[in-house]
């Protein structure tokens, strides 16, 4: 996986150009990020906060969603608590506080390689980005992905997934949408239906327990497999060690049986995580 620098991180104050309900408390907003380069990973991420009377004083982390083009840049935002609910329900114009990229990221295969994105809710987040660079790679046809939600208005900006060209294939618990369960039985069936190679490169990114359940499966299966952790997180750049996870390859970070989110992540392989 690519790291690169925080030094080539900005922080910006930035007007909300645009928000649009992307499904069941979910929005994509727009803003404008100039002096970023338009070279961000799928995975880096964002601190945001409101530039002002901010009610909570730790921004929270988004993976960069989408850019469209003349330095504005998309995030999908889910309301959870304070720190979410203030950016979303901010009027339009509003001024976020925005420190980005930051973070590893998901590196982009070679266009002959196969992969398979695998997403629970909000963890759709990195993809979009994922699979347009794919698809200028001219790798849309082998590149898939797995998106799973409670019900279809959990699979967020399922329109704008659709509208890129990379076969998608959905599950939901209720069955209203797609495979009737969760993604990662969708994705164990497509895999003995030989609708997909066991030699791709996978990828996953969801809630907690969607990712455990990935990693035990990926494991056993000994498939090539990174995944991208949403962690409880800070500062965003490795300094109040709130994002630690535990590590089984510390030989390979540091002298420590951890390795931060933030800075060493949020994409791991799955070797290198214990969970
Ligand atoms: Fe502060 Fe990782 S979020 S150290």
């Amino acid at each position: 996986m690519m790291t690169k620098s925080l030094a080539e991180a900005i922080s910006i104050n930035s007007p909300i150009l645009s928000r649009r309900l992307v499904g069941d408390s979910a929005w994509v907003i727009e803003l404008e990020l100039p002096g970023l380069s338009s070279e961000v990973l799928p995975g880096q991420f964002a601190m945001l906060s409101l530039s002002e009377s901010s009610p909570t004083l730790i921004p929270r982390p988004f993976s960069v969603y989408q850019y469209l083009g003349n330095h504005r840049y998309s995030f999908l935002i889910q309301k959870f608590g304070a720190g979410t609910a203030c950016l979303v329900e901010a009027p339009i114009g509003t001024r976020l506080r925005c420190t980005l990229p930051l973070g590893n990221g998901f590196q982009v295969a070679e266009r002959e390689r196969d992969v398979v994105m695998v997403a629970g809710g909000v963890g759709s987040a990195p993809f979009l980005l994922y699979a347009e660079q794919r698809c200028s790679l001219g790798a849309g046809n082998n590149t898939f992905m797995f998106y799973g939600g409670r019900t279809s208005n959990h699979l967020f900006d399922s329109q704008t997934f659709d509208a890129i060209g990379v076969p998608i294939y959905y599950a939901t618990d209720d069955g209203s949408a797609g495979y009737t369960g969760n993604v990662i039985d969708c994705l164990k069936k497509s895999l003995d239906d030989n609708a997909i190679s066991a030699e791709a490169l996978f990828l996953a990114c969801g809630p907690e327990g969607m990712l455990h359940a990935f990693a035990k499966w990926a494991t056993k299966e000994n498939l090539n497999a990174f995944l991208s952790l949403e962690t409880y997180m800070g500062c965003g750049y490795g300094v109040c060690n709130a994002c630690p996870v535990s590590t089984s390859s510390q030989g390979k970070y540091r002298n420590w049986p951890y390795v931060k989110t933030c800075t060493d992540g949020p994409v791991f392989d799955i070797s290198d995580i214990i969970f």
